[in-house]
């Protein structure tokens, strides 16, 4: 263990180092890189110090508990938290009990309250902070229902439930089935026991939003795979009943254990598909989180490209009209993938030979229209 660093001519020891400090720590992205981190809380846990650290950088998914030997105090490396001036001078204020209140939530929900679900046979580590009742979350695992989300401390709770719970899918309309794959259509105003469930547990994977309020103003869109006890969900996206913004999509989520498998795109292009029945022209409501942004631009360089295939000289407002993506988010997929050239007062689209191969792959990902169930 190092030891004596000087960050500001005082001796610094691990006993040293608190909530605020930043200091060196092994790269949770790959082990033999370090990353600086900050300290956002401390505990002792079985006599064990650790640390909450933030890494610099990272998406706060990465956030964790450490134990002080991961901690890297090499000389220099220390930064001492500037704020302590200014606390001292909030400190003289008078506080009031709400105030602290809302102060100590808040920190409370910096760190992640619960470490890992369990969903049927799969288990996950949770991303961030939601707010499920400290009695569920209190061993740091929770045990949910597959069918009606309901959550649990331990997996005796959830066996019990099991008998009882006669959920088979979600509760809802079902609207689209292709054999294999479901959307169930719910109103957070009619299905809000599931709704504030499913809020629940997606606010574990979602960091940006406080989606749990205010379930009664979205429908809900809960793609699940058919298995031979019901109907699995998979992931969902929820819409705003009336978006100011014109939305078409509010929240989405892909449960972790079946990320990467197209569940997205095809979320997505529901979402679109939607947006198509009503005649409108949308798209999600901004900003998109990191994994948000690289599912939508793949999906919308996927469509883009189907549409110019079909029509070479296709200009970007008849791709909006033809596709219901906004002119806006083709521009930003263009430039994003250089495939957009400024020429005299217009723009034209470049196809390389790296694109020209990508537009002959078929989309797999997609809405079958035919697989409505009902008209809308
Ligand atoms: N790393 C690199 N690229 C990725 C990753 C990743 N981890 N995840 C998705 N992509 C890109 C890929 O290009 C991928 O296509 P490919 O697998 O063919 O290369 C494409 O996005 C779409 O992948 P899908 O498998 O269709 O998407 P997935 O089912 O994994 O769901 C989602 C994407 C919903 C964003 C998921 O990552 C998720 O639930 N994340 C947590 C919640 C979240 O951040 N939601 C978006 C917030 S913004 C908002 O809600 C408006
Ligand atoms: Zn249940």
């Amino acid at each position: 263990m190092h030891k004596d660093n000087t960050a500001s001519g005082d001796e610094l020891n691990i006993e040293n180092i608190g909530v605020g400090y930043k200091i060196l720590a092994n790269d949770p992205t790959n082990s033999s890189l370090t990353l600086k981190c900050e300290i956002l809380s401390k505990k002792i846990l079985d006599g064990i110090q650790l640390y909450y650290v933030h890494y610099v950088g990272l998406n706060k998914r990465y956030d964790r508990w450490i134990k002080a030997e991961e901690l890297i105090l090499k000389p220099g490396s220390v930064e001492i938290p500037k704020k302590k001036k200014k606390e001292k001078k909030e400190d003289s204020k008078e506080k009031t009990p709400e105030l602290e209140s809302a102060r100590e939530s808040e920190e409370e929900t910096k760190i992640k309250n619960v470490e890992t679900i369990i969903i049927r046979e799969f288990s996950a580590n949770a991303w961030y902070y939601s707010p499920y009742p400290r009695e569920v979350t209190k061993n740091g695992t929770i045990y949910l229902c597959e069918f009606c989300l309901y959550y649990f401390s331990s997996q005796e709770l959830l066996n019990s439930h099991s008998k009882v719970c006669n959920l088979r899918h979600p509760p809802g309309i079902q609207i689209y089935n292709d054999g294999e794959l479901s959307f169930f259509e719910l109103d957070g105003y009619v299905q809000k026991n599931y709704c504030r469930n499913l809020a629940l547990l997606s606010k574990l994977f979602l960091d940006h939003k406080s989606l749990y309020y205010d379930i009664d103003v979205f429908m809900f869109y809960v793609l699940c795979r058919r298995d031979e006890n019901g109907h699995q969900i998979v992931g969902y996206f929820s819409k705003e009943k009336i978006s100011e913004q014109g939305n078409n999509l509010a929240c989405i989520l892909t449960l972790p254990f079946e990320q990467r498998k197209g569940y997205g795109k095809i979320l997505i292009d529901f979402s679109y598909f939607l947006s198509k029945i009503d005649g409108k022209i949308s798209g999600p409501e901004k900003p998109l989180s990191d994994l948000g942004l690289l599912s939508y631009r793949a999906y919308w360089l996927e469509v883009i490209l189907e549409e110019i295939r079909e029509k070479r000289d296709i200009g970007i407002k008849e791709l909006s009209l033809k596709t219901h993506i906004t002119e806006e988010d083709i521009i930003g997929t263009l430039i994003s993938n250089r495939m957009i050239k400024y020429y005299g007062d217009g723009l034209i689209i470049l196809i390389d030979e790296n694109m020209e191969k990508k537009m002959q792959r078929n989309r797999s990902k997609k809405i079958d229209p035919s697989c409505m169930l009902i008209d809308y």
